[in-house]
């Protein structure tokens, strides 16, 4: 502890109230001063001449307490006098650093969102515009990755999004401009202690007070961030030093401030002290003075079950206390949100709590994977033992709900083998839970793609997993008592089950970002890659839209190859293309995969090449219907005469024509499978 708050512990206990008041004061005035140069410094924030928007207050014990625990709030607590950050000829960003010690509440370290940001920004950046939850209140989709905000922040960020390519749900980011860090690290320090420099890990999110240090150094053009927990002396080692010179990035005169925000989850963000200073460490932040965190979660509880015995009255009081919290929690974690018209739907709803308790609180160690709709985990129900899959869907729309209620609860109806059976849903505020059969061989590009821990498919469970998949879709476009249009077929969204068959997932899914949308703006659903030519103009899907994704499909699942692929000059070059190309020449079957030295069935594979090439013909008319494909594909039907030297050349200019050439062309091959999709899901959309 050090001197000046054991000496505020003995004055509390032997002086009288009103002395301390006065030591208190006078601390609180030498504070004050310091704002008026280039530097300030707030040990508490009682009093503080902070500007606040949004959520944030500062509570009467000198919190700053920046989000409560709603959902989707957002939060700005900014210095309120701009201060120079840009000198000299040529102007050059300053030195400068801040200190700051926050904490982070929440009742589930697995759900947890989305965190604090401490930012320079210029006076006309509009932080009105930004959004909640991932974009932490800092930037919305259009100014998020724009050099003209002129924006760095260092991000305290507790939620993993994959839109920013975060590298875990527990980290710390430097951004510039963007909330896609330039350099980011997984929270945690270099421990002086014992002189072995070894990382420890820090939660952000575990409710205790920790300390932040963020140095720029104009001089090196270098900017460090340090974070220890509170009572540690800041730590030799950086946890992030990247060289960035933040002279094009910082304007001349701009303010600095914190932002947070929430999402679909249940946080508290809360600032306790908090120093800054221009060519000069940052002024220390006197930890006697910082206000207490509030406790909750299981923390709270063991305190208690401590303190409870020697004080029994108190004890019975506390108890109920913590019951009513206990009741309160539990009330806010199983919360859901059900309406009038979805009662007629009810045998299809799961509750919030089985999910919960089926997928252990969502934890990450139940994640399947995250796709373009959300993350999907693992779970066991817990009364049948069955497994499922619980994709999460955050949905910003109210629009539209009732009809895709009424769809999944539809589609709910549709059983194929090869379809993943949907169970069921659940809803939560900003939030969509769907329940599918668990997949226990995972997704089908995981196998083709996923390296060497994975066998290679033979190429008899490739042709199988084919044929299914037509089987599917036939189901789907004609089986069914009305035409059901997948949107989205590729890879991804094949699944393997037990039997290494193919099976269709997402059907229907696209719809929904289709129903929330403006009808007057077209937008285009679907994978790139993926995308039929003349969707580039009439944004329609139709079965023949699915028929040709399904060829691209087919020619991925024979070649090993992505879609849109890599030439040897790294050009990229479409896979029907090169199929195509290779057909001409004469040498088809060369476009097989490699990996499969040499053993597959020729008939079978020049078979499924070519069907590849028919379905994804660039004409929608000369496409075949998933009937005829499956005739073909048993044999039962010859293939019509194709022209290979026509199809090659014309697709690439149809797509051209089409307005396809921006994106197909300037997306790189590793993007192929990116998902293009509505603002409303925060994907990308193709207008
Ligand atoms: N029913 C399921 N059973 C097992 N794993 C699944 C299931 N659904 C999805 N997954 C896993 O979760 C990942 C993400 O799913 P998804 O949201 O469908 O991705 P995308 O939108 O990119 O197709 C998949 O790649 C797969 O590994
Ligand atoms: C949290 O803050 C919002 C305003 O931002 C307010 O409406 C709400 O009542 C607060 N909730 C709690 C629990 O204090
Ligand atoms: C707060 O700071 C601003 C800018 O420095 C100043 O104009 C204002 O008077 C201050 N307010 C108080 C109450 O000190
Ligand atoms: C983002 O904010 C800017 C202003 O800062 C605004 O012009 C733009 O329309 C906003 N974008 C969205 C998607 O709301
Ligand atoms: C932190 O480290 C401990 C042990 O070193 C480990 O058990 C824990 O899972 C780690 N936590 C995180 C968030 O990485």
């Amino acid at each position: 502890m050090s001197s000046s708050s054991s000496m505020l512990q003995n004055c509390k206990r032997l002086l009288s109230i009103s002395l301390c008041v006065i030591i208190i004061a006078v601390g609180v005035k030498v504070d004050a001063s310091g704002a008026a140069a280039d530097q300030f410094v707030y040990s508490g924030f009682a009093g503080a001449n902070v500007t606040l928007d949004g959520a944030a207050v500062v509570t009467p014990s000198g919190l700053l307490e920046l989000t409560n625990g709603t959902l989707r709030q957002k939060a700005h607590a900014i210095h309120p006098a701009p201060l120079r950050f840009r000198n000299g000829t040529p102007e050059t960003a300053r030195s400068f650093s801040a200190s700051f010690v926050f904490g982070i509440l929440c009742p589930d370290t697995d759900a947890c969102g989305h965190g604090i940001v401490l930012f320079v920004a210029p006076g006309s950046y509009d932080l009105s515009a930004a959004f909640p939850s991932q974009y932490i209140g800092l930037v919305n989709g259009t100014t998020n990755g724009d050099a003209g905000d002129h924006l760095f922040g260092v991000e305290l960020d507790t939620d993993q999004n994959n839109e920013f390519r975060d590298i875990d749900g527990n980290h710390v980011g430097v951004d510039v401009n963007s909330l896609e860090s330039v350099s980011s690290a997984t929270a945690g320090y270099y421990d002086d202690r014992g002189g072995g420099g070894a990382f420890r890990n820090l939660t952000l999110a575990s409710g205790e007070a920790m300390r932040v240090w963020v140095d720029y150094d104009g001089e090196e053009k270098r900017i460090d961030v340090t974070m220890a927990p509170l009572r540690m002396a800041k730590p030799s080692k950086p946890l992030i030093s990247t060289a960035y010179d933040l002279s094009s990035v910082l304007t001349d005169v701009a303010r600095v401030g914190f932002s947070s925000a929430t999402g679909s989850f249940n946080s508290r963000h809360y600032v306790l002290g908090w120093s800054f200073a221009m060519d000069g460490p940052a002024p220390a932040i006197d930890i006697s003075k910082l206000p207490k965190l509030p406790r909750f979660g299981p923390k709270h509880r063991a305190r208690l079950a401590e303190i409870v015995p020697p004080v029994a009255t108190a004890g019975l009081i506390l108890s109920v206390g913590a019951i009513v919290v206990l009741l309160v929690r539990r009330r806010l974690r199983y919360s859901e949100v059900q309406e009038d018209w979805e009662v007629e739907f009810g045998p299809h709803r799961f509750s919030y709590k089985d999910l919960f308790n089926a997928t252990e609180g969502f934890k990450n160690k139940n994640l399947l994977g995250v796709g373009g709709f959300g993350r999907v985990y693992k779970g066991v129900l817990p009364g049948s033992k069955m497994e499922i899959a619980v994709k999460k869907v955050s949905h910003d729309s109210k629009q539209g709900m009732k009809e895709f209620i009424a769809e999944v609860v539809s589609i709910g109806r549709l059983q194929h083998r090869n379809l993943v059976q949907l169970l069921g849903y659940c809803r939560r505020k900003g939030e969509l839970l769907l329940v599918y059969e668990y997949m226990s061989n995972g997704s089908l590009d995981k196998h083709l793609y996923g390296g060497s821990d994975k066998p290679i498919l033979d190429w008899d469970q490739r042709f199988k997993i084919i044929k299914g998949i037509a089987a599917g879709l036939l189901y789907l476009h004609e089986e069914w008592e009305k035409v059901i249009i997948h949107r989205d077929i590729k890879a991804s969204n094949v699944l393997l089950d037990n039997d290494v068959d193919g099976r269709l997932g997402d059907f229907g899914l696209a719809r929904l970002y289709d129903h929330g949308a403006n009808p007057h703006t077209t937008h285009v659903v679907g994978t790139i890659g993926y995308l039929a030519p003349e969707l580039g103009r009439t944004s329609k899907a139709t079965p023949l839209t699915d028929v040709f994704a399904f060829g691209i499909f087919v020619l991925e699942v024979t070649c090993g190859q992505r879609p849109i692929k890599q030439n040897s000059n790294g050009d990229q070059l479409l896979l029907m293309d090169w199929v195509a190309d290779h057909w001409h020449k004469g040498s088809l079957t060369d476009t097989v995969d490699a990996r499969l030295h040499g053993s597959y069935n020729v008939g079978e594979a020049s078979l499924a090449l070519k069907i590849g090439l028919l379905c994804s013909h660039p004409l929608s008319g000369a496409r075949p219907s998933m009937r005829q494909v499956i005739k073909y594909l048993n044999g039962d039907m010859p293939l019509p005469e194709l022209n290979p030297t026509l199809q090659s050349f014309e697709s690439l200019a149809l797509m051209q024509n089409e307005g396809f050439d921006s994106y197909i062309m300037s997306y790189p091959s590793s993007m192929a499978t990116m998902t293009t999709m509505s603002n409303l899901s925060g994907k990308v959309t193709t207008t």
